[in-house]
């Protein structure tokens, strides 16, 4: 996306019925020795602002507003994922789900400028999918600008494929791809 993104949903998320505990997101095989790579958890209200910030430093438009973050925490059919380092989120992404869909959509990734390149990115699209999977989801969609070489190459080395060329997607005119991913 390179740091623009559409100006809110074009597709609406309708609720579904969500644990209401913490889910441990870490794959079981992980140890105390991967302890200093960054956990991935699900987001509560207290990293709302590290939320916003990290929003406004990896997008320069169309960004998720404090308000939107707030409404997409309280809505059963989103999950926002944190990547907590040292007790800041390194990185963050957005899920959504649909009621009576077996289609995920991944409504945002973004990863501190900072913190790229070590496979936070990964981490956080692995947590996604294996959330969706327990979601009893089989495909996972996301959106990306066609300028935005880094995130194209993230997708299609984990099992991304093109589906189609979305013209004029973003507000700033900009054309997209989505992008699909069976999970089953
Ligand atoms: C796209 C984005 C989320 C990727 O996050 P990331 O943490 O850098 O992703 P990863 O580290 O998993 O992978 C990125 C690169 O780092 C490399 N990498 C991964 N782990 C690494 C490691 N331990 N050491 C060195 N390099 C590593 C990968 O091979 C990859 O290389 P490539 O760019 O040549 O393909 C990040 O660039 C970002 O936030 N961009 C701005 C917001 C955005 O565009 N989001 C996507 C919207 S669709």
């Amino acid at each position: 996306m390179n740091g623009r993104r559409e100006g809110g949903c074009r597709w609406r998320a309708q609720g579904l019925p969500c644990a209401a505990v913490a889910v441990p997101l870490r794959k079981p095989s992980e140890t105390s020795a991967t302890r200093a790579a960054p956990l991935v958890r699900r987001a509560v209200p207290a990293d709302l602002a590290a939320l916003v910030e990290l929003e406004n430093a990896s997008f320069s438009g169309d960004r998720l507003s404090l308000r939107q973050w707030k409404h997409h925490l309280d809505n059963p059919g989103a999950w926002i994922l944190v990547a907590a380092q040292g007790g800041h989120a390194a990185g963050a992404a957005v899920v959504f789900f649909r009621s009576g869909s077996r289609v995920a959509r991944l409504y945002s990734l973004a990863v501190a400028t900072a913190r790229r390149g070590r496979g936070l990115g990964t981490e956080l699209l692995a947590a996604v999918e294996r959330i969706a999977r327990r979601r009893r989801c089989d495909r996972l969609r996301l959106e990306v600008r066609d300028d935005n070489a880094p995130a194209q190459r993230l997708y299609e080395r984990h099992g991304y494929q093109r589906i189609t060329r979305i013209e004029r997607y973003y507000e700033d005119g900009a054309d997209a791809w989505r992008y699909e991913k069976q999970l089953a």
